[in-house]
């Protein structure tokens, strides 16, 4: 009666009078309870595990995940094997993050004993018959990392059931690694466009004559010149990429599959970072806009053919003033690039600080990440 009056409109002022004597009385109870509390504690001694039994404010909820406190032993962190065989220096985490740092390893003799094991796909997929029979301690969380795309992922039905956390490129993974994300600037600042004095750029070093992104090339350059760079075509060392790279109007960021989120360096480090307008194929136009705003890039879905693509390039590249709309997002955000294996690593420590341990399994690993 008394909550069922609550929300109703003045037009009942009998209802809500003893209504709001109540809530009155309950208010001042609460308050004083509150103070009592609070006073009595103030003579408890805190304990370290005290933590666990504060009231819920204290526990910043993310679904099912809570706050740790900062002063949590370090968790260690087995690195199972170095990425596609790549070594790299551990960085410490808590320069990166806002969470302790975490002893990372690579020395298997830590498999009963880390809080946490790391598993790169490309590197373990081949094996996972014997990686089901490793035994494991309770608490232990596995986690798979892959920054490839499906497409380049084999053998995923034989990670169901296997692993507890995901970490890869996908937004909805536990720990989310993207390959670029736009920071938000402080305060606005100019940005000042390299000077062009070429059309279109394309840095390719796998290159599928039945691909997708080939056969829209080939479309494509029959309409406008586009300078190819990379394995079989013009050389280019990786110290030049931003400087050649900055000279041209435009960029093709072409993912060499198109699947959900999968947007690479291509986009973030080739196109953006070099200050060019990129000409994105990928996923569809509304997924790339979860990472940017709608002016920075042109898709090619924007267009019904490469030829009508190439028209719109010709006249962009004419029209300085609507070429300079595509950079008016840099005057507040800036591009910066999540790669490097250090970092990625770094963000399964981050998270791994902040979130209580629970059970958790990833069950149908290859029906999610497609
Ligand atoms: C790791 O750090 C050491 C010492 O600073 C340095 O000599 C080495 O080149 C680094 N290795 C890599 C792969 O960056
Ligand atoms: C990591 O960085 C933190 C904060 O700068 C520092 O206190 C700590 O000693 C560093 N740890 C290592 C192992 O370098
Ligand atoms: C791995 O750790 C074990 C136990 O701490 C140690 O005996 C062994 O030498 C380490 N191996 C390497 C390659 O560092
Ligand atoms: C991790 O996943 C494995 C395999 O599904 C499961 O047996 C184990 O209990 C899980 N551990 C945690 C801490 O969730």
């Amino acid at each position: 009666m008394c909550l069922n009056a609550v929300p109703s409109p003045p037009a009942h002022p009998h209802t809500s009078l003893p209504c709001y004597k109540v809530l009155t009385f309950l208010l001042f109870s609460f308050i004083f309870s509150f103070c009592l509390f609070a006073s009595l504690r103030q003579f408890r001694t805190p304990k370290p595990e005290d933590y666990n039994s504060y009231p819920s404010t204290e526990r910043s909820q993310a679904g099912s995940t809570r706050m740790l406190p900062k002063s949590e032993r370090r968790l260690t962190i087995l690195l199972w094997t170095w990425p596609f065989g790549h070594r790299f220096n551990f960085s410490n985490c808590s320069e990166l993050f806002d969470t302790p740092n975490c002893h990372f390893t690579t020395n298997r003799s830590w498999s009963q004993k880390a809080d946490a094991v790391i598993m790169h796909h490309r590197d373990v997929y081949w094996d996972t018959n014997s990686l089901a029979q490793l035994p494991r301690p309770p608490s232990q969380r596995w986690i798979w990392f892959n920054m490839e795309s499906p497409s380049h992922s084999p053998n995923l039905g034989a990670m169901d059931h296997l692993f507890n956390l995901t970490m890869s490129y996908r937004r909805d993974s536990d720990i989310f690694a993207p390959y670029g994300e736009l920071q938000l600037l402080s305060q606005p600042q100019p940005f000042s466009i390299p000077p062009k004095t070429k059309m279109v750029a394309w840095v390719v070093s796998n290159w599928r004559p039945s691909s997708h992104r080939v056969k829209y090339y080939e479309e494509l350059k029959k309409h406008i010149p586009v300078d190819v760079y990379g394995r079989h075509h013009l050389p280019l060392s990786m110290d030049m990429l931003h400087q050649t790279v900055s000279q041209y109007n435009f960029y093709l960021a072409f993912e060499n599959s198109q699947h959900k989120d999968y947007i690479t360096e291509k986009l973030w480090r080739n196109a953006l970072s070099s200050g060019t307008v990129p000409v994105v194929l990928g996923p569809p136009r509304e997924n790339y806009e979860h990472f940017l705003p709608p002016d920075s890039f042109i898709h090619v879905d924007d267009f019904a053919s490469a030829g009508e693509l190439a028209q719109y390039l010709q006249e962009l590249s004419r029209d300085t003033e609507r070429y300079q709309r595509y950079f008016q997002w840099r005057r507040w955000l800036k591009p910066v690039l999540g790669i490097g294996w250090a970092m990625q690593v770094c963000r399964a420590c981050h998270f791994l600080q902040r979130t209580e341990a629970s059970y958790h399994v990833v069950p149908d690993l290859s029906k999610w990440f497609v």
